[in-house]
């Protein structure tokens, strides 16, 4: 049985709270009896000592936990039937699509500058991003009273653009991709002295982020395994930081675009590496390089680490809208995507961190369109049909036969190739129920006498 929240949408966030600390590290189970522990406590000590170099600790994550109790929301967890008979067990979705700027990253953006020294924020901050950092730090900066600066791609997404301007920060537009925006944010950091709010290679920046795992653990207390979504790393080092912490048997598993498989890469090479292309929809995941930390987190704390394709990410992303409601952008429908596929095995309670809703309508509308038709429930095709009377009639007949949807239809004379003088080409877009209903629409064609064409 798993524990939800009894209200679907809590709009004030509660800080931390939780059981003792852990000190057992990855692998060790935290309910071993009193002799177990005091057997390890010695080994675990020294375990501890080395990761609290270099990791941040359950300290920090609850600080920045108490920090974030008045800026952002504890966002709803909400069970998926669809997703849980899909994954194969019991699956909740953690809802940051629903924090406020659209996604989590306002957690790391807020808890990095609220740790800055008065020196520093009277200096100011930068930051480079095509989205959701730039809104996170935008509004946090504001709500501390401290200017930024932000650059963006001048392909970023126009709502995301106009969403951190709103938001208080000044917006330079500056190359095509991000990497030319960030090289940008360098020099201006180095030239004016504002302080650098990575998107995610930063201690606090991960403390912040970590802070939903505090939530999940409270919220799903049973929760067996996370599933993540990855561009540069920062949200699943800190979730991998605090929940193997507090629950060292949790299973955390990463996914990645197979266009942007920046850590799966990286730990394959066993060193962080550079991809030199990138393409995803994912645009949040479209990072080309890990962080040099958060490979370490990655490395030492997350089981597993899978890709999906593009196609599932669309899938994901359509389930999301049509069967939970909920309106994702496509980097959070890339763990989804992730749990729908079983690309990683799953323990249960299973809980997808759905980590933003920040989506251009437009773009929107064509992931939903590409969703569809890799599901088998949009298809175009073409074929010829006599050019006389009632051919076009006979065509749709046959289609209604079998219960198909024609969404559009284009018919031509002229410019046709390969088609006698006394023939058109119509091509069609039509909606179906999925796969087999394809073959069914097919077989009906071709029995009267069409041939088709999938476009
Ligand atoms: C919606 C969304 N999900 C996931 C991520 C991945 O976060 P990280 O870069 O910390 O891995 C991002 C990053 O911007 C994002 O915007």
């Amino acid at each position: 049985m798993v524990s939800l929240d009894p209200a679907p949408v809590e709009t004030k966030r509660t800080g931390p709270r939780g059981a003792g600390v852990g000190l057992c590290c990855r692998g060790e189970a935290p309910e071993g009896g009193a002799a177990t522990r005091a057997v390890n406590s010695n080994a675990n000590a020294r375990r501890w000592q080395n990761r609290r170099m270099s990791f941040v600790g359950l300290d920090e994550i609850r600080e920045a936990g108490t920090r974030l109790e008045e800026v952002c929301l504890r966002t709803p967890v909400w069970p998926s039937r669809i997703l849980s008979r899909m994954a194969g067990g019991t699956t909740v979705l953690k809802c940051e699509n629903l924090q406020r700027t659209g996604s989590f990253k306002i957690r790391g953006a807020y808890n990095r500058i609220a740790r800055l020294s008065a020196e520093q924020r009277s200096r100011g901050v930068v930051a480079a991003s095509a989205g959701n950092h730039a809104q996170g730090v935008a509004l946090g900066a504001s709500l501390l009273g401290v200017h930024s600066t932000v650059f963006m791609p001048a392909g970023a997404p126009l709502p995301k653009v106009e969403a951190t301007s709103k938001y208080g920060a000044k917006v330079v537009l500056e190359g095509s991709v991000y990497d030319d925006a960030y090289a940008a944010a360098c020099t201006f950091a180095e030239e004016s002295g504002a302080v650098m709010v990575h998107p995610f290679d930063h201690p606090d920046v991960i403390a912040g982020q970590a802070t939903i795992a505090l939530e999940i653990l409270e919220q799903v207390p049973d929760a067996a395994t996370i599933i993540v979504p990855i561009g540069g790393g920062g949200l699943i080092s800190g979730v991998a930081a605090a929940a193997k912490e507090l629950r060292p048997g949790i299973r955390i598993v990463g996914v990645e675009p197979v266009g942007a498989a920046t850590l799966t890469r990286s730990l394959e090479a066993g060193e962080v590496v550079t991809l030199p292309e990138i393409s995803t929809i994912a645009d949040g995941l479209a990072a080309k390089r890990a962080g040099d930390l958060t490979f370490e987190y990655v490395r030492k704390l997350v089981d597993d680490v899978v890709t999906v394709t593009e196609e599932e990410i669309a899938e994901g992303l359509l389930l999301m809208t049509e069967r939970a409601r909920l309106m994702v952008e496509p980097a959070a429908a890339v763990g989804v995507a992730g749990a729908m596929r079983r690309r990683s095995p799953i323990t249960f309670p299973a809980v997808v961190i759905v980590s933003g809703g920040n989506i251009d309508p437009l773009l929107l509308m064509r992931v939903i369109r590409f969703g569809m038709t890799s599901a088998g429930r949009y298809f175009s095709f073409r074929t010829r049909l006599r050019d006389r009377p009632g051919e076009l009639q006979r065509l749709s007949g046959a289609i209604a036969g079998v219960g198909v949807n024609v969404v559009g239809v284009e018919h031509r004379r002229e410019g046709v190739l390969h088609s006698s003088l006394n023939d058109v080409e119509v091509s069609l877009q039509v909606e179906l129920r999925g796969p087999d209903h394809i073959k069914e629409l097919i077989a009906r064609l071709e029995e009267d006498g069409y041939e088709v064409t999938s476009l």
